[in-house]
């Protein structure tokens, strides 16, 4: 049996666009997924290029697998996602060992791709957007436990001023309705109980509907909380210029959708968004939170924030912090400025000094950690509803599963409410929505004690 590894950079989307390679290359040639590159018939490498460092991690991942090509020159080699996008036949230039480049948007097109670099024994490269065909080429999805991401819409038309997004996925194109239902019946049927709608800015979801209409996020989000086992709706990530009405209502009146929202700001200077085309205010964005937390009392925020954008003054870091401390983000990711070459923002003059940018990430990550710290503090004592997902990772019989505001919670089964239900063996109860007493916070997960199943039993 041929043997494939992938090794994935970057964000969930690639994630999700790895699990679909290794689907596609199963049904066409019968490939395997292994854990061990060296075992390996065929390397992919799924690549990132969000920032520089991202970007330099696959030519020295290449470099490594030179040798492994080296020993066996049988084996081939392919580079996918945003890097393979943006450079696509210079890659293979650059890198001697590379026998396939494809783009985000071609990955189905991988068997065809194998197939040419056999034939022509030279590499085959194809980075273009052929629209939606993506989706219509790829093999039933395979649930891997209890939840799922399900791909939406593909792309971003945003054009935020540092971001190279746009021209490595191409602008913004949403799958029909019926196909994302379909995939989500799939997956249900499969047992799956919690979906994560996916996408780079999903609440431009506009899916074209049978009778002509078109579906937005909001109404995507009701028809599928329709279906009966699946038990929770997430979806990641949108943008806070398109949340409308409707999305905020559906806080109100879904209780599947989560009450966690990732809704990424990146400053909270007005002069900082302006210039990163953000296109909302920092009061826009904290008036938007305000409404959602009146929808949906007790809502989980998290956050993406870039330092170190050129010209940014300790005023406006400042004001960063002060949003900070007024919006009461409980988890977020932050990162430094990387100037991408083709975007906007890379002809900006650099001015923050390294040492500056460094520092200020510091005081925004410690920030952060402490509002987590908090939150996590003030879930000590509540009864969270969580969907038990796998075995804990010490193990023990016990058992781990994340809240509704995406934390992560261990529990034992012997330790709670004794039931009927007790003696079931921990498997059992991966794939139950369970009601957990949180005991203890620690530093990256919560501690709970079983109160009871939180549903009736499928029969
Ligand atoms: N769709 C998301 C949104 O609404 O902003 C962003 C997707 S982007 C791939 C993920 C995060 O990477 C961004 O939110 C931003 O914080 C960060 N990012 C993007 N370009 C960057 C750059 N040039 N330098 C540093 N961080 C960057
Ligand atoms: Fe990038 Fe802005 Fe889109 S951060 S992914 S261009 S919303």
């Amino acid at each position: 049996m041929a043997k494939l590894y992938i090794k994935t950079f970057g964000c969930q989307m690639n994630e999700y666009d790895s699990s679909k390679m290794a689907d596609v290359l199963k049904a066409s040639h019968g490939y395997e997924l292994t854990a061990d590159p060296e075992a390996a018939d065929l390397l992919l490498l799924n690549t990132c290029s969000v920032r520089e460092k991202a970007q330099e991690k696959v030519f020295s991942e290449l470099g490594r697998w030179k040798e492994w090509k080296a020993a066996r020159a049988d084996r081939l080699i392919g580079v996918g996602g945003c890097v393979a996008s943006q450079e696509g036949e210079a890659l293979a230039a650059r890198a001697k060992i590379v026998d396939v480049v494809f783009g985000p948007q071609t990955l189905h097109r991988l068997p065809e791709l194998l197939e040419e670099t056999r034939r022509t024994r030279r590499p085959a490269v194809d980075v273009s957007f052929p629209e939606i065909e993506k989706f219509d080429r790829l093999p039933e999805p395979r649930a891997e436990g209890p939840t799922a991401f399900v791909s939406i819409m593909e792309g971003c038309s945003k054009y935020c001023s540092f971001c190279i997004v746009p021209y490595t996925r191409g602008e913004e194109v949403s799958r029909p309705l019926d196909d994302v239902l379909a995939e989500v019946d799939s997956l249900v049927a499969q047992g799956v109980r919690e979906v994560t709608l996916l996408g780079q800015n999903v609440n431009a979801y506009r899916g074209k509907m049978a009778d002509g209409g078109e579906c937005d996020l909001a109404l995507l989000i009701h028809l599928l909380a329709r279906f009966e086992t699946l038990g929770r709706i997430r979806f990641t990530t949108s943008h806070p210029a398109e949340f409308g009405d409707a999305l905020i209502e559906a806080y109100a009146v879904e209780p599947k959708l989560a009450g966690y929202l990732h809704l990424p700001v990146q400053s909270g200077s007005d002069r900082i968004l302006g210039m990163m085309k953000r296109g909302y205010t920092r009061a826009q964005y904290l008036d938007k939170i305000r409404r959602l937390r009146a929808a949906r009392p007790g809502l989980a925020l998290s956050s993406d924030f870039i330092v170190g954008f050129p010209g940014e003054t300790e005023a406006d870091f400042e004001q960063t912090l002060q949003l900070i401390e007024e919006a009461r983000f409980d988890s977020a990711f932050s990162f430094i400025y990387s100037p991408r070459p083709g975007t906007p923002a890379a002809n900006l003059r650099d001015n923050v000094p390294e040492a500056v940018k460094h520092e200020r990430l510091a005081r925004l990550q410690a920030r952060i950690r402490s509002l987590g710290a908090d939150y996590a503090r003030r879930l000590v004592g509540t009864v969270q509803r969580v969907l038990v997902e796998k075995p804990a990772v010490k193990g023990g019989g016990r058992l781990a599963g994340r809240t509704a505001c995406n934390r992560w919670v261990n529990f034992d089964i012997a330790d709670g409410a004794p039931g009927p239900l007790s003696r079931d063996p921990p498997e059992a109860w991966i794939g139950r929505f369970v009601d957990l007493e949180i005991t203890e916070a620690l530093p990256n997960s919560l501690r709970g004690r079983l109160v009871q199943l939180a549903e009736p039993l499928a029969a």
